[in-house]
């Protein structure tokens, strides 16, 4: 194998990359890294000004990104995202499965529709972008899929999130399988499993009452003491979609300041 100069290790110049849910928190972080690093970078987002926004913030800096509104439960939506990507930048190199969505409830209070949406968002969107996107990588010579699963696809963190867990269980349950099927086709299937990450969607979740709930009792049991940033995932989510990690795929690396050793 040719032995790449370290210059050129996480370039991605050419490549072009989908970032689903990268108008803002962790997928904007991703967007920025990706960006930086030379790749072509598609925000996919439900919402479509925040997106337009994101994207004009770091076409500031001279990297081609663009925006498309995309409900990523939505198959006819991810079909198109899939299609614009490859029509506006000519191939779909890197795909970020990022979206996703932890609206917190006690299992007594949870309802059917509550729990369909969770698994949606956070799972079958994953099924619909891999099918989509892998079958341009393959004839476009293999890619990278990237799926941002969560500490809670290991054990869970906080009470009221078992539809979030079950749905994040099944994120890395999928990546390892399609791992395993993609692989002849040089296309590498990983995922990153965030700890506690200060976001928008974090900041705006509501404890529900129940004991175990709040942010707060989760970050007391960290041991790095703080919530991690969103560019602590970017710079690993770069490391998955760079030449750094030729030879891994089916790996799920957790990124929690050391939450899960105790
Ligand atoms: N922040 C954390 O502590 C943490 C921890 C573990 C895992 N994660 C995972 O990281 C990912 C990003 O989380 P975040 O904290 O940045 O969230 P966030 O709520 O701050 O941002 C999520 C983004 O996804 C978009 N989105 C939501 N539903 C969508 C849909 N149906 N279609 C397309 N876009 C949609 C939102 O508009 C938003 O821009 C999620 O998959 C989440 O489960 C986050």
């Amino acid at each position: 194998m040719k032995r790449i100069p370290l210059q050129q290790l996480l370039d991605l110049t050419g490549k072009a990359a989908i970032v689903t849910g990268g108008a803002r928190g962790i997928g904007l972080a991703i967007s920025h890294r990706l960006a930086e690093a030379g790749a072509h970078v598609m925000i996919a987002d439900i919402d479509g000004p925040e997106a337009q926004k994101a994207a004009q913030a770091l076409q500031a800096n001279g990297w081609t990104v663009e925006a498309i509104t995309c409900d990523v439960s939505q198959e006819s939506d991810v079909k198109r995202m899939v299609q614009t990507c490859q029509e506006t930048f000519g191939s779909v190199s890197i795909l970020i499965n990022n979206a996703g969505i932890f609206p917190p409830a006690p299992i007594a209070d949870m309802t059917v529709d509550e729990f369909d949406k969770v698994m949606a968002v956070n799972t079958r969107s994953v099924f619909m972008a891999t099918k989509y996107a892998a079958e341009m990588m393959k004839s476009e010579g293999g890619g990278k899929i990237i799926n941002i699963t969560s500490i809670d696809a290991l054990r869970p963190s906080l009470v009221g999130l078992a539809h979030y867990d079950a749905s994040k269980h099944g994120v890395w349950g999928f990546t390892k399988n399609a791992a395993l099927e993609l692989a002849p086709h040089n296309i590498w299937v990983n995922a990153v499993a965030p700890g506690g990450i200060q976001t928008p969607g974090v900041e705006a979740m509501q404890p529900d009452g129940q004991p175990n709930t709040s942010i707060e009792t989760f970050m007391a049991r960290i041991p790095m003491h703080r919530m991690g940033e969103p560019d602590e995932i970017g710079k690993v989510v770069l490391f998955l979609a760079s030449d750094m990690s030729s030879y891994m795929t089916g790996e799920q690396i957790v990124v929690d300041g050391g939450a899960l050793l105790i």
